[in-house]
């Protein structure tokens, strides 16, 4: 592969991996999944699992793509070659391409959405602002046009710097849009506990109620850390792929799962103390929590509508960020394989995404009766690339590089000290593979 693919400089493949891992996980799923599932218990279990799961699991996926220097499908099949393995496990790319595009279909939605509250301004004197918030968030849900506007207009900018290129399209949008997510993110922690009640926060956060951590609990922390790792379907591996050549993966894959981290638990210092300074609120509010529940805290604090803007650009960046990575694979892959310019191959998957999202768009009105098995189509799609596929990408990653690939092999191309190339193994070998086997049985149950 010729270098015109390879980002220059280490900040930019960090930025652009922290950019696919920081999004609505961190922003809207993790602070609402802390809130219902006992607080601070659920963010210790959160943490072991990204340390013992994700950190050696996001390191292999790294580690193929930049031995690969291909899409993942085609950078499995040259490992495969290389070292005489079965060339089936190319299908580990092509199941996590898959992925990519089916949860951006629904991705699309939810960041659709956040970005039109931008622009959802309360007006000024309400006497109920919870029953307006709860109005409004409705009638939102139940207008598909309203929602498939906003669904378009976050789809084709994704699709506008995915098909621009790796350098230019992504690689620069990273450099622009991750230091304005982390200055808001930071700008809104300390608006919050200065302007919100910290305490409260404080003593939520750190009086773990351990009695709420049941199985179900403690393995919803762990697809929590997949998740919000974006790891289990090739997009990390597909940007390890433009990774410079003497960029250390270990350090780098730190850097990555520390900023994650950081931003998932300072988004819950920015939403926290909001919520926990009006009475009538509660951080129990599941999904919710964002849509409904914030805005109305938002409303009764001083310069509030001006915060309230802020968080919902830093969500609509955040989304941004990793919208594109779950483009990325696919595109790549078929960049390889067809003769097709790179920005005609995304305006046909963006379409077919475009497509797809309408389809969650309508689970939340017109389609909100049709069950498939209890669950509606964006339930589905959700449980499907959730509970299924990522799980199994994630597992066969852990496989691959824990038990299939020879030692020597892994060794000599990771470039691990040795020390820490023996802790990597062994928890990908027992620890990440052991607990994504029971996340994935327990799925299925
Ligand atoms: N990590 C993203 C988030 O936390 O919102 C979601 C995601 C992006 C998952 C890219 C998977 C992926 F490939």
């Amino acid at each position: 592969m010729s270098n015109t693919k390879i980002w220059r400089g280490n900040s930019t493949f960090i930025l652009a991996a922290a950019g696919s891992a920081v999004g609505l996980g961190n922003i809207w799923k993790f602070p609402y999944m802390v809130g219902s599932n006992g607080g601070s218990a659920f963010i210790i279990v959160y943490l072991v699992c990204i340390l013992a799961i994700g950190l050696p699991v996001m390191a292999s996926e790294v580690f193929v793509g930049k031995y690969g220097r291909k899409s993942p499908i085609n950078s499995l099949k040259k490992l495969a070659k290389e070292t005489n393995i079965s060339e089936y496990w190319k299908f580990l790319g092509i199941l996590g391409a898959l992925a990519g595009l089916l949860i951006l279909s629904y991705y699309s939605v939810f960041a659709g959405m956040a970005f039109s509250y931008i622009f959802n301004l309360f007006p000024s004197d309400l006497e109920n602002p919870s029953a307006y918030s709860s109005a409004y968030f409705f009638d939102l849900s139940k207008s598909p046009l309203v929602l498939i506007f906003w669904h378009s207009l976050f789809l084709v900018i994704t699709c506008l710097i995915v098909g621009i290129g790796v350098v230019k399209g992504i690689g620069r949008s990273v450099n622009v849009l991750m230091p304005i997510l982390f200055l808001f993110i930071v700008l809104l922690s300390i608006y919050s506990a200065s302007t919100g009640d910290l305490d409260a926060t404080l003593s939520f956060l750190f009086s773990p109620d351990f009695s709420s951590l049941t199985p179900a609990v403690i393995l919803s922390a762990m697809g929590q850390a997949f998740f919000s790792l974006s790891i289990g379907m090739g997009a990390i591996m597909a940007y390890g792929a433009y990774m410079p050549e003497k960029q250390h993966i270990g350090k780098t894959v730190l850097t990555i799962i520390l900023l994650d981290t950081l931003v998932a638990l300072f988004a819950g210092i920015a939403i926290f103390p909001i919520v926990f300074s009006n009475s009538f609120l509660v951080v129990t509010a599941g999904p919710g929590l964002i849509f409904e529940t914030l805005p109305v805290a938002f409303y009764s604090l001083p310069m509030g509508s001006l915060f309230s803007i802020i968080f919902f650009i830093l969500i609509t960046i955040a989304a941004l960020s990793s919208a594109i990575s779950l483009l990325e694979p696919f595109t790549a892959w078929m960049e390889e394989l067809s003769k097709i310019k790179r920005k005609n191959i995304v305006a046909l998957m963006g379409f077919f995404v475009w497509f797809l999202g309408i389809g969650s768009i309508f689970s939340f009105n017109i389609w909100s009766d049709y069950k498939f098995m209890g669950l509606n189509f964006l339930e589905l799609l959700d449980y499907l690339t959730n509970n299924i596929m990522l799980p199994l990408g994630g597992l066969f990653v852990a496989i691959l590089i824990g038990w299939v690939l020879p030692r020597k092999f892994v060794r000599k191309n990771i470039k691990l000290k040795e020390n820490s190339f023996k802790v990597f193994i062994f928890f990908l070998k027992y620890v990440s593979t052991g607990s994504i086997f029971l996340v994935f049985l327990y799925s299925l149950t």
